[in-house]
């Protein structure tokens, strides 16, 4: 399989070129710049991208281009930082720069390109940058291909050596035309495209045996797809050495936990415990009504039973499997807080009990969302659970808005599976919403029901459509579902008798109403 070497000089964006390079059908491997050079070569190379990086070229220990990189005589593409390692070691010059130029501005594509579409030429378009340095005179035999009015040497390239470089960054979204510019690159590069996502599973599968060997392992699954698909793929690697553990917390949706058990139990053949601890989660939440407060709760009773159940099934364990995936990197990045020995629990808290000494075996931290549900597919998880919509780690709690009881959990429970059944049932719960689900309101109506007064809960119904969850709209479900929902939950729901759609955007609202 030919294989392109991502060198990361420190970019938050490295992960990003190499799923740009695999949408393409392209193996790649990521490396830090001051990588073993006998790793990196060992993949015998077709390419190099050169990543961004928040250095200056002229920082005292600013990361240096390693030297095999321009001795194997491959085509290389360097990107940002990348560009201007480039430019400085083959002879030109960079200027530093206090003023970071950051956002999108537009480049006007000057001549020919072997990686910059034919259709651009002479034409702009909206790039991506994020720099400081620029490359200020391009080193012998580079044709200045594009230029911008902050940045006269926009992108460079020497068609003999095939060498580019681009001082924005093709690999993200904001860049018109990344895409092709990446594939283009590869074009030029000749590197085969030989590669499909289902050939993760048997790579991590090679390296989670390598990694554990004789050892047992324990992972905890919550019914979400990262947890479940990181499961089962080390099930497939080392197959009873595995003990799974998942906890009912009596905040999951109809049906959840029993599809949890029979997947993992009957059709993987997984070795799984349930813990039953509906009670203690229960009367933790018992009088707590603040949000806020209803997370910190559960987040850390889950810790606890977590550590509890860990400590007593780690006994004779080496490894604790954890569904990270690479956006949940990202922003805990983002947000300063050290990776290494964070627990992904489906709470989003925690931290490993420190005297288990458990290694972690982390199979999707380098995969996307999309990428892990292919692997999903492909290790044959059932399509529901694989493609189901996001669910809060706080789970129905924070839908069941005011006091959380095992009543108004009913409620709700029933309230929502009808919503979904009928969602389900008319297609609309892939593609036209991104997330759809019932709320219970601590709000009592009159309603009028044979002859009788009622004065029972109103459920609001919740559906948005939105691509990043960041800002989403409400989904425009068509009238007739609305009515089929709203009349089957007045009949089939004791203790609701008012239905209402909620018809607010995010912002201001959130898509959670808690
Ligand atoms: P909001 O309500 O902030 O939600 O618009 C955005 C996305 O995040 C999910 N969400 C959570 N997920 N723990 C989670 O794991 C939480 O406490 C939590 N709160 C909201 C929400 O379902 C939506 O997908």
């Amino acid at each position: 399989m030919d294989t392109v070497v991502i060198l990361d000089f420190g970019s938050q964006y490295s992960q990003l070129i190499a799923r740009r390079v695999r949408e393409i059908g392209v193996y790649c491997e990521i490396f830090a710049f001051d990588s073993d050079p006998s790793k990196v070569l060992a993949l015998n190379p077709q390419a190099y991208i050169l990543s961004g990086g928040p250095r200056s070229v002229y920082d005292d220990g600013a990361p240096m281009m390693p030297n095999y990189v321009l001795a194997a005589r491959v085509p290389v593409l360097g990107i940002c930082y990348g560009m201007q390692l480039l430019a400085k070691t083959l002879g030109g010059s960079v200027a530093a720069s206090d003023d970071r130029e950051y956002g999108c501005n537009e480049v006007r594509v000057l001549e020919h390109s072997r990686v910059i579409p034919q259709h651009l030429l002479n034409s702009g378009f909206d790039v991506w940058t994020s720099h400081g340095d620029k490359v200020t005179k391009t080193p012998p035999g580079f044709n200045i291909t594009a230029t911008s009015d902050n940045c006269p040497i926009a992108a460079i390239e020497d068609h003999e050596r095939r060498i580019y470089g681009l001082q924005f960054h093709p690999e993200v979204s904001h860049t018109a035309h990344g895409d092709e510019i990446i594939s283009k690159f590869l074009e030029a590069a000749a590197v085969r495209r030989d590669w499909e996502p289902g050939f993760m599973v048997n790579d991590s599968i090679q390296s989670i045996r390598r990694q554990v060997g004789g050892e047992r392992v324990i992972a905890a699954v919550s019914g979400g797809v990262d947890s479940s698909v990181a499961a089962a793929l080390v099930h497939r690697a080392i197959g009873d050495q595995l003990t799974c553990f998942y906890v009912d917390t009596g905040l999951m949706r109809e049906g959840e936990t029993e599809q949890v058990v029979s997947t993992f139990t009957e059709q993987l053949q997984v070795h799984l415990e349930v813990v039953m601890a509906v009670e203690e989660f229960m009367s933790a939440l018992s009088g707590i009504t603040d949000p806020e407060a209803k997370r910190k709760i559960i987040g850390e009773k889950f810790i606890r039973i977590f550590e509890r159940e860990a400590r007593r099934l780690a006994a004779g364990a080496g490894f604790l499997v954890q569904g990270t995936i690479y956006p949940d990197i990202i922003e805990s990045r983002g947000k300063g807080r050290e990776q290494a020995d964070k627990i992904k629990t489906h709470h989003n808290v925690g931290g490993l009990p420190s005297e288990l000494s458990l290694e972690l075996i982390e199979p999707l931290r380098h995969l996307f969302k999309d990428e892990v549900r292919a692997v999903g597919d492909e290790i044959g998880l059932p399509h529901e659970m694989v493609w189901r919509q996001p669910f809060p780690g706080p789970g129905l709690a924070i839908r069941c808005i005011g006091d959380v009881t095992p009543e108004r959990l009913r409620k709700l429970r029933a309230a929502d599976n009808i919503m979904l059944d009928e969602l389900s049932k008319a297609d609309m719960l892939s593609g036209n919403t991104a997330q759809a689900f019932a709320v219970l309101l601590p709000v009592r109506s009159v309603g009028v029901m044979g002859d009788a007064r009622s004065y029972e809960e109103v459920v609001a119904l919740r559906a948005v459509t939105t691509d990043d969850f960041m800002t989403a709209d409400w989904a425009r479900l068509p009238y007739e579902i609305i009515a089929r929902i709203s009349t089957r939950i007045s009949n089939e729901v004791t203790g609701v008798n008012r239905v209402v759609y909620d018809v607010s955007s995010k912002p201001p609202s959130t898509i959670e109403w808690e």
